[in-house]
């Protein structure tokens, strides 16, 4: 079967000042008032054959919203599996593949992170059946977004030679600087790289085993020592410390001939900052653009993102703003200004 690993690991902070650091964004309702990003990862695959149980792999701090949300679903999951440290993607994904290769010798994994927004899931599931058969030859598929700006975030894939129904991967470059990105869209023939995954339990560890093996080492060692009770999984504390911190991407996307990429058109977003939440949410826009919730007023005000928890916010002649109000802080920010956060929340961080 195809299994669902889904990556919570993540932190949020520049979706401050809703998202924190003991409640990040990936179990925020951020798009749809019922269910947070997490559930929406979680009920991405409703509907498709052969899909196993979803393991959730996350920090130990994080485990009872994980159970709770997963409660809420009424899903029945393949292993909650808890990090004692965040080590990155790429051991995080070796531990659900130690999981699935419990149950099945030949479990397909597919690797969703937590906080992607998809518009239109038919598409997706398509591109999904495309990518089993390359996985079950030993590919490692990835999901190929035609790029829009020279992003430094992402991924690059170059594509090749056509290869069933997706291309070779004739390049992989994780977060390339500005002047590559530039040149790349300049040239033509890349794709960003989604995040998302699908290969064979097998092949990832081999391929794990080939070009980082102090990952898989470091991570069977803690996974031999692991602890069950009914909901979790835990490992090995000193052994998963000694894991090197890296991506997927990093330890394995960059090095493998066996990529493939398949080009994906599914409205995918990755909800990493204000100005995503407001473009993924741009049919909720009014006549003057913008994207409001809760107790707001506007007045001659214009592509803004107005969010609203506690009080009423009221804007009178303003444009491309984000203004997001919680019960202990409000942030007011320009909208084209939504990758700086970092810089508030370092601060925050710092100074308390
Ligand atoms: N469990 C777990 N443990 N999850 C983690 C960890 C970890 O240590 N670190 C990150 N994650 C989760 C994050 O929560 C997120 O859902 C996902 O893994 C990807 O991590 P990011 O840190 O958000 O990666 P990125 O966005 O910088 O880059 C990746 O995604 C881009 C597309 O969004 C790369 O794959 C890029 O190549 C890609 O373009
Ligand atoms: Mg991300």
């Amino acid at each position: 079967p195809l299994i669902p690993v889904v990556l919570s690991g993540g932190s949020g902070t520049r979706l401050w000042p809703v998202s924190r650091r003991d409640y990040p964004k990936q179990f925020l309702p951020l798009l749809d008032a019922e269910h947070s990003l997490l559930q929406q990862t979680l009920t991405r695959l409703d509907g498709m054959p052969e899909v196993g149980a979803p393991i959730v792999v996350c920090n130990e701090v994080h485990r009872f919203l994980v159970a709770e949300q997963l409660r809420q679903l009424e899903l029945a999951h393949g292993g909650i599996l808890l990090e004692p440290v965040g080590r990155n993607t790429a051991p995080a994904i070796a531990l659900a593949a130690f999981q699935a290769l419990e149950s099945h010798d030949d479990a397909q994994l597919l690797v969703m992170p937590a906080d992607h927004a998809i518009g239109d899931l038919q598409t997706f599931h398509q591109a999904l059946n495309r990518g089993r058969a390359l996985a079950a030859q030993g590919r490692m598929v990835t999901f190929g977004i035609t790029p829009t700006s020279p992003h430094t975030g992402y991924g690059y894939i170059r594509a090749g030679e056509p290869m069933d129904d997706g291309l070779m991967v004739s390049a992989f470059v994780e977060k390339p600087d500005s002047d590559t990105a530039q040149g790349y869209l300049s040239q033509g023939g890349y794709y960003w790289n989604s995040g998302m995954f699908m290969f064979s339990a097998q092949t990832y560890l081999a391929a794990l085993e080939q070009h980082a093996p102090d990952v898989v080492q470091a991570v069977r060692d803690a996974w031999q020592n692991r602890r069950s009770d009914l909901d979790f999984t835990r490992v090995d504390q000193p052994a998963f410390e000694q894991s090197p911190d890296i991506s997927i991407d990093y330890a394995v996307m960059e090095y493998t001939d066996q990529a493939v990429v398949l080009p994906l058109d599914c409205q995918w977003s990755d909800i990493g900052a204000w100005d995503a939440v407001f473009d993924a949410r741009r049919h909720e826009r009014d006549e003057q653009g913008n994207v409001t919730e809760g107790d707001v007023m506007l007045h001659d005000t214009t592509g803004s993102l107005v969010m609203s928890q506690s009080r009423l916010v009221a804007m009178l002649g303003l444009s491309n703003v984000v203004a997001i109000e919680t019960e202990d802080a409000i942030l007011l920010a320009d909208r084209d200004r939504m990758q700086d956060l970092k810089h508030i929340v370092a601060r925050l961080e710092k100074e308390g």
